[in-house]
């Protein structure tokens, strides 16, 4: 499967790198590029950029980069021709079809078909809710709530209505054959019968999107009946069974419409309830995510990480609570994110909360709450009573937390503990043992060797990039061997050179150590301007050509003071020749060199 090269350089020609990546990743602009925390590696400050005017993403730190596809490939777990097919769909080029290998052209379709169902389900259930005559119970039902028919619209919530067969003929008369719908989790059907039915019935729609969003499965909350009627039909929530298109640990409900708030406020809320998020959304508190009826997952946190590193949760107060708020603070240690716990007692939820007190009251809460991992530490001390030996015990079990902690939490911690457990800070640190002695991240094995450039070379190569038509003829001119002794530097030169995008220079390359440094410099701040383009590549080039003049002086002026003490004359007078050729050319050399400032000074003057 080989897709054209011109339409992936088109594709990729037309893909807005820092609008995609930006999607999912919180990014700042920094001059020319973007920068922000990479959603490769762990890390706290930024390095992480992307260069939208050069096609590439690169982190500095875990050296990890490539274009917009390869971002795709490496964050979603996509193929390269998925990658290009997605981007090409954004951009409105056709990626021929035929290329596809058989497997990947059948997974893809019946992929497509699902998403059509449950987009189909969706709009069923939404044109239900917001006009049909059978939705009257959910309309009423919102109203209720306080959920206004905007907030609603937004979240594309619908309702099934109280049938066993409306969404199942809907489709049918859709054209969408049955079992892809039983494939979609919406309709089921029981063994031995030839009829399928509605799953959600009588119930109000939370379509669960995805992060493209489309919707990929539902949660249904029953909706109560008159007082006096027979108990409702199954559970009060009912969820979609996990599909081909839905696996419910890594989806965070409400996420594509609170990415902006999280972006904004650094910071997401995580409640338990759809309508928590619904509620919560619809007071002004965007940056509200659910967990989908499961409890929080790495996953769920490795989502939520790429756009901020502050997690607020609520956690019963009860001992089950206490319980889900230890397993999550480990969650919350292993992806080093900060977690506070929010307390909105009496409210039995945020929903409840935030309808009776409003935005303001909760604001108010959410700027009290506690750091989660103080909180499992000061009710782990209490569970175990203010005995010698409870105290005892709840050193021993806080004790493996606060060695997980990172650094900027541990001061803060660490005092908190000690204060709890009556200690003073230097009793507690002697017994989490000494700092050198924690375990560190496997970083036994020594990295490979790896080829970076000379300062001069990586100049060099800044300037090509940004300034091909100036730079390219200087280069031409040039020794290839005063430049590098590395084949594939000199062949991507004079690619750059003609003024091919770094991206498909980087695409067409193998060599990965050259790759990781063209996006490190591409990715670097601006150091010139275009005017001083052309004669800091000369002056660039004359400290690479001078460096070697001068280790060739020095390697001259040994063979002459061998020739004086040998007698060697006619040796002699070669090498005198060959050596005052040289100090004319270090002073040439030298001349260039100084007569220019490489770099352009902080204020430019136009
Ligand atoms: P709650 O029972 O706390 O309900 O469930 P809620 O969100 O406050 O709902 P309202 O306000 O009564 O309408 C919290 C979440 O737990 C999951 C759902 O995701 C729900 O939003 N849940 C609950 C289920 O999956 N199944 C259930 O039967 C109940
Ligand atoms: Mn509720």
């Amino acid at each position: 499967m080989a897709i054209p090269r011109h339409i992936v350089d088109e594709v990729r020609a037309r893909t807005d790198i820092a609008e995609l990546i930006g999607r999912t990743v919180t990014l700042r602009r920094a001059g020319r590029s973007y920068s922000g925390l990479c959603p490769f590696h762990n890390e706290k400050s930024p390095s992480f950029s992307v260069v939208p005017d050069k096609g590439i993403f690169h982190c500095f730190g875990c050296g990890e980069g490539g274009d917009a596809f390869a971002y795709l490939m490496k964050s979603r777990g996509v193929s390269f021709y998925e990658a290009v097919k997605e981007l090409g769909d954004a951009a409105g080029v056709v990626v021929e079809e035929k290329e596809l290998s058989r497997e990947e052209r059948q997974r893809l379709e019946r992929r497509a078909d699902l998403y059509d169902v449950t987009e189909e389900t969706a709009q069923f259930f939404t044109n239900t809710l917001l006009t049909a005559p059978e939705g009257a119970p959910g309309r009423d039902y919102l109203a209720k709530r306080g959920i206004t028919v905007e907030t609603a619209q937004k979240y594309r919530l619908g309702f099934a209505p109280e049938s066993w067969d409306r969404l199942a003929s809907h489709l049918q008369r859709k054209r969408i054959p049955m079992q892809m719908a039983k494939a979609a989790r919406v309709v089921g059907q029981r063994e031995g019968s030839d009829r399928v039915y509605d799953l959600f019935r009588n119930r109000l729609m939370f379509p669960i999107l995805d992060d493209r969003g489309r919707v990929i499965a539902f949660g249904g909350r029953i909706l109560p009946g008159p007082p006096d009627a027979p108990k409702a039909d199954g559970p009060k929530y009912m969820n979609s069974p996990e599909s081909e298109i839905y696996d419910k640990s890594k989806i965070l409900y409400g996420l594509s419409w609170a990415r902006l708030g999280v972006q904004r406020k650094n910071r997401v809320l995580v409640v338990e309830g759809y309508f928590d998020a619904v509620s919560l959304w619809q007071a002004g508190i965007e940056e509200v995510v659910a967990t989908c009826g499961t409890a929080l997952t790495a996953a769920h946190l490795s989502v939520a990480r790429k756009l901020t590193r502050r997690v607020v949760a609520l956690f019963d107060t009860d001992e089950a609570g206490l319980k889900a708020a230890t397993n999550a603070m480990n969650l919350f240690l292993d992806a080093e994110m900060e977690a506070l716990r929010l307390d909105l007692r009496p409210a039995k939820d945020p929903d409840e909360f935030i309808q009776a007190h409003g935005a303001a009251a909760f604001e108010e809460r959410l700027s009290r709450a506690e750091s989660l991992v103080e909180l499992v530490i000061s009710r782990t001390i209490a569970k175990e009573g203010n005995t010698v030996e409870g105290r005892s015990r709840a050193v021993e079990s806080v004790l493996p937390m606060l060695r997980r902690l990172s650094r900027s939490m541990r001061t803060q911690v660490e005092a908190f503990s000690a204060q709890q457990l009556g200690m003073t800070v230097a009793e507690l640190l002697d017994r989490i043992g000494r700092v050198d002695d924690r375990p560190q991240p496997a970083q036994s094995s020594a990295p490979p060797p790896r080829w970076v450039p000379t300062r001069e070379l990586a100049h060099i190569l800044w300037l090509l990039l940004h300034y091909p038509a100036q730079v390219a003829p200087v280069l031409a001119e040039a020794d290839p061997d005063v430049l590098t002794d590395r084949r594939s530097v000199l062949q991507a030169m004079v690619e750059l050179a003609r003024g091919t995008p770094l991206a498909e220079v980087l695409e067409s390359g193998r060599d990965a150590d050259l790759a990781r440094a063209l996006r490190a410099i591409a990715a670097r701040q601006a150091e010139y301007q275009e005017e001083q383009a052309q004669s800091a590549a000369r002056s660039l080039l004359a400290r690479l050509e001078l460096s070697r003049v001068e280790s060739e002086i020095l390697t001259i002026n040994a063979k002459i003071a061998a020739c004086e003490t040998s007698g060697d004359k006619s040796s002699y007078v070669s090498l005198a020749k060959e050596i005052s050729a040289l100090y004319v050319r270090q002073r040439q050399l030298k001349a260039v060199v100084s007569s220019r400032t490489t770099r352009a000074s902080a204020t430019n003057s136009p």
